[in-house]
């Protein structure tokens, strides 16, 4: 666990890893450890000295769920921040950390593109899952994941595919780019006016959940907000971050 931890965040808090994770886990070193001569010594061995593998491995116990406008609260709130036109001059920037497959990227980017009057907003995405990147490249989900977008958004941004299938519209393309990246080797560079982040932290031990919540962070631009998961809030501001209300029950930090 201290190698996950280490190298892609995955880890233990105090009260220990969840019942699921440890399930996962000793699941999938028990396929590792299948054919390997010298079981678990040599399965440790291997992981220390194979990133790859590691990397599967921390796959393996990848949770991905997300949709579009995902705690609509939150979403409502931060457009009512970002309302359309009231981004002026050169644009505004957004990162989305652990974007999985793209719908929080893309909902980021609908917010931003109209506070931007559909000018100067870029939208950078990170996620460690190759898999999760392809589809969110791909940009084609079933109509379901757009069931919390509101109408108007829906009408704005996405255009019906294939039978009960949606696709995001080409002038949204351009605004996002997904890039494959562990967050425990860095964010992008860059000051960010606004960062996402939900939904990865609690899957992030004690330590690299300090060191991501330390570099996310500095990576705000003066005035800039990050916004996390509900159920995270308590443990950012615990780390020290400053925390405003932007709508009732809607905390972000910086
Ligand atoms: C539950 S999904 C959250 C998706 C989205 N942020 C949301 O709230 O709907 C968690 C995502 O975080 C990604 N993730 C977890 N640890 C990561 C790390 N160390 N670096 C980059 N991505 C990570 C996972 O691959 C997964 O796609």
């Amino acid at each position: 666990m201290e190698l996950l931890e280490r190298h892609h965040g995955v880890g233990a808090r105090a009260g220990g890893a969840p019942a699921w994770m440890l399930e996962r886990l000793d699941r999938a070193l028990d396929a590792l450890a299948t054919g390997a001569a010298g079981g678990a010594v040599e399965v440790g061995e291997r992981l220390e000295r194979d990133r790859d593998a590691l990397a599967e491995l921390a796959e393996s116990l990848r949770v991905g769920e997300t949709c579009f406008y995902r705690d609509p609260p939150a979403w409502d709130a931060l457009r009512a921040a970002w309302r359309p036109g009231v981004v002026r001059g050169d644009g505004a920037r957004a990162l989305s950390v652990g974007c999985s497959t793209g719908e929080e990227a893309w909902t980021l980017a609908m917010v931003l593109e109209e506070a931007c009057g559909g000018r100067g907003a870029r939208v950078v995405a990170l996620d460690r899952s190759r898999p999760a990147l392809a589809v969110a490249r791909a940009g084609t989900y079933p109509r379901e994941a757009a069931r919390h977008l509101p109408a108007d958004l829906g009408a704005r941004y996405l255009v019906s595919d294939a039978a009960d299938h949606v696709r995001v519209v080409d002038s949204l393309r351009r605004t996002v780019a997904f890039v494959e990246r562990d967050a425990t080797s860095g964010l992008p560079p860059g000051a960010w006016d606004l960062v996402v982040c939900r939904n990865v932290l609690i899957y992030f031990g004690d330590d690299a959940g300090a060191a991501l919540v330390r570099a996310l962070g500095a990576a705000l631009a003066p005035g800039g907000a990050l916004l996390v998961a509900r159920s995270e809030v308590a443990r950012v501001r615990a780390l020290g971050l400053a925390a405003r209300e932007l709508a009732p029950g809607v905390v972000v930090f910086g």
